[in-house]
């Protein structure tokens, strides 16, 4: 009776699994079908592309960020970026690691207005920025930035390079990636057209980013002494370098963390196999 009722309990919980197993292939068809495969094709399914690869200094499992690369990325975004877009839960002394100083890690700080409050008053107010400070927003909320950029909220870019899929090489193929909307795409879908305040751009999701091409002239920022040229590619890839490691500032740590783990690992199973030998090795067959 027991082993009855335990098969009929063994018999239930394997139906279940079968059930819930069917129930989540059935919701994962859908998913599959909008990436156009089994649906209709559309603008998006057809043009847009993935990210370029970028041979980044931090790539692999020895990957390092190169200071000088960042610096120049950080430029970048002081001279471009940052008119629209904050970085607000990056700290001024984070700055460091990019082989900044302490006095130029001031100065940068300085010269940027955050908010604090009037020790006398109460009021709000705002005081030049200190190493301890973060970056400020650029708006003071989501109406003044809508109003300033043909309403389209420019988002903030501290942990960009994470948000999405492939984020270093997503921000510097979608920096490069501006062009005329391709005759073929109007032919076959004339709805499609890149609407008013709208720019074609195959790498944003759906083709049509409310962001003017922000890189578009060589030289657009100047670089210091025995850095590269700055072409439109070069100042996209070291921007987005920058913001990898403003997304992921412990890379390195995590990457060289990895490596020691594994030897560790494989160490440990080197011991476990000698300890295996040596407790059968007096045993007969
Ligand atoms: C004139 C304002 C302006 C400037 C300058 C600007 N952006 Fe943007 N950016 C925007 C707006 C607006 C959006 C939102 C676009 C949308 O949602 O369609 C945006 C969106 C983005 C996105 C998000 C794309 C996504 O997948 O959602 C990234 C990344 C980005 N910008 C990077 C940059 C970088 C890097 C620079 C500097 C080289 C820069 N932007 C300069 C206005 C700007």
């Amino acid at each position: 009776m027991v082993r009855f009722l335990g098969g009929l309990v063994g018999l239930f919980f394997a139906g279940m699994l079968l059930l819930s197993f069917i129930w989540g292939a059935v919701s994962v068809v859908p998913v599959l079908s909008e990436h156009g495969k089994l649906v209709a094709p559309t603008a998006e399914s057809e043009f847009h592309e993935h990210p370029r690869q970028v041979a980044w200094s931090f790539n692999g499992p020895f990957g390092k960020y190169d200071e000088a690369q960042l610096q120049r990325g950080f430029q970048v975004y002081s001279e471009v970026c940052a008119a629209c877009h904050s970085l607000h839960q990056v700290a001024f002394r984070s700055l460091a690691d990019l082989g900044y100083n302490e006095a130029e890690i001031k100065a940068i700080a300085k010269a940027h207005q955050v908010p604090a409050i009037d020790p006398n008053t109460g009021e709000a107010t705002t005081h030049e920025g200190t190493p301890a400070d973060k970056f400020p927003l650029v708006y003071p909320n989501d109406v003044a930035a809508r109003a300033a950029n043909n309403n389209a909220i420019p988002p903030d870019l501290s942990l960009m390079a994470k948000a999405r899929h492939d984020g270093a090489n997503y921000i510097h193929s979608l920096l490069t990636g501006f062009r005329e909307q391709p005759a073929e795409l109007l032919r076959k879908f004339p709805d499609a057209k890149t609407g008013e305040g709208l720019h074609y751009n195959p790498y944003f999701a759906n083709l049509n980013i409310a962001m003017a091409p922000p890189l578009t002239a060589e030289g657009q920022v100047t670089y210091g002494e025995g850095q590269p040229k700055p072409t439109v590619d070069q100042m996209a890839q070291d921007v987005s370098a920058f913001l990898m490691w403003a997304a992921e500032p412990k890379l390195e740590a995590r990457k060289s963390t990895g490596v020691g783990v594994l030897i560790f690992l494989i160490f440990g199973t080197v011991l476990a196999y000698m300890a295996y030998q040596n407790i059968w090795a007096g045993k007969e067959h």
